[in-house]
């Protein structure tokens, strides 16, 4: 963090400042006496902005009383979430390689994660059902998916979605999916339509519960503004609970997330071209170099390569930055799966990437 002229490819989120009309939102929010206390279940007009979004996006109806909570964040909404689901010795199943909170906070609930990791088959990444049954037992509470991925930029298809669904129901287990990329995804009928949420699938009395935040699809990373949409027992809960960790998500800046939703499209729409280019340009430069193979993504802002012989990412990704100042994430860090790859963040300018793929490159031809 300290070292100067790095090309940082390693953080999770994007170089682009929060958009001016986001900013003035806030500005005017505060003008306006957006300052004090709110409900703990965030802004009425926030929960109905968050309910017309779902519906216009998804074809889904949400109660914006009981089904929608407003978070200081999504890894504070997959806190709350997860804190409700689990007793101390429960277990959790969690799709890895993912972004490692998940696993941490259900830790810090003393309940124990099992890893499921996705095997790569071709240019895919799956859902090991076989693996989730084997996995599953008595104590087992929740099954935790992220799509899109953090870090491969996998994306469940309908299928997968619908027999994670099944494999919950048939259990009695909680779907807990975190769509916080849903909005980056590359692969839909028009760039800018989201992945189709889990919602679709569930109905409003099935236990899934959906984690998402303003941080990746408005730059408003430093903001912490999230939600949840829980089923109305778990919304009621998570909204109590709410209360002892925060209370609420700033005023002000839930006001402002309320304009991102009603204004953000024009905005979304120029980063995701611009995302979907340098997505493009990395995959074309990494798959020239020597021993990397890496499956196409369709969604987030995340490459995924795996570099054959690597079995130690932490060293090969200290070695990258102290010798070539390209900084990237071990792909050890993102648990069972994850060693033997690295995770590249491509929300960055072409100045960045440009020079940090070339010498990627020069570093491995030379390894
Ligand atoms: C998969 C995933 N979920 C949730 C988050 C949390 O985002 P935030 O807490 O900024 O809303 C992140 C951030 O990197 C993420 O990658």
């Amino acid at each position: 963090m300290s070292m100067d002229g790095v090309l940082r490819l390693y953080f999770g989120e994007s170089n682009l400042p929060t958009p001016d009309y986001i900013k003035q939102a806030a500005t005017k929010a505060l003008a306006d006496g957006y300052t004090f206390y709110t409900e703990n279940a965030g802004l009425p007009s926030l929960r109905r902005a968050i309910a017309r979004h779902y519906q216009n996006w998804h074809r889904v109806d949400l109660d914006p009383e009981s089904e929608i909570v407003i978070t200081a964040s999504g890894v504070q909404a997959l806190n709350v979430s997860l804190r409700c689901m689990l007793d101390p010795g429960d277990e959790a199943l969690v799709l890895t390689p993912a972004w490692p909170n998940g696993s941490s906070i259900i830790a810090m609930a003393n309940a124990i994660t099992r890893q499921i990791p996705h095997p790569l088959c071709g240019d895919r990444y799956r859902v090991d059902f076989d693996a989730l049954e084997a996995a599953a037992g008595p104590r087992t509470r929740l099954v935790l998916y992220t799509s899109p991925s953090n870090p491969l930029g996998w994306v469940a298809t309908e299928e997968e979605q619908q027999r994670l669904l099944d494999f919950c129901r048939t259990r009695g287990l909680w779907l807990l999916a975190d769509e916080v990329y849903d909005r980056l995804y590359y692969s839909g009928p028009r760039l800018g339509e989201p992945v189709p949420s889990i919602l679709r699938k569930a109905t409003r009395g099935d236990a899934v519960a959906v984690v998402h935040s303003f941080s990746k699809s408005y730059c408003m990373t430093g903001w912490r503004v999230g939600w949840l949409v829980a089923r109305r027992d778990l919304g009621v809960k998570a909204t109590q609970l709410n209360e002892f960790i925060i209370s609420h998500a700033p005023t002000f800046a839930q006001k402002a997330g309320e304009t991102a939703l009603e204004c953000g499209e024009p905005e979304l729409a120029l980063m995701l071209a611009r995302l979907k280019e340098n997505r493009d340009f990395c995959l074309a430069a990494l798959r020239q170099m020597p021993g990397v193979t890496v499956p196409s993504p369709d969604g987030a802002f995340y490459l995924f390569p795996k570099i054959d012989g690597l079995t130690d990412s932490f060293e090969f990704c200290r070695r990258l930055l102290m010798e070539t100042k390209v900084g990237l994430a071990p792909g050890v860090a993102f648990g069972t799966g994850g060693e033997g790859s690295v995770r590249i963040c491509y929300a960055a300018d072409r100045s960045i990437l440009e020079p940090a793929m070339e010498r990627l490159e020069k570093f491995l031809r030379t390894r």
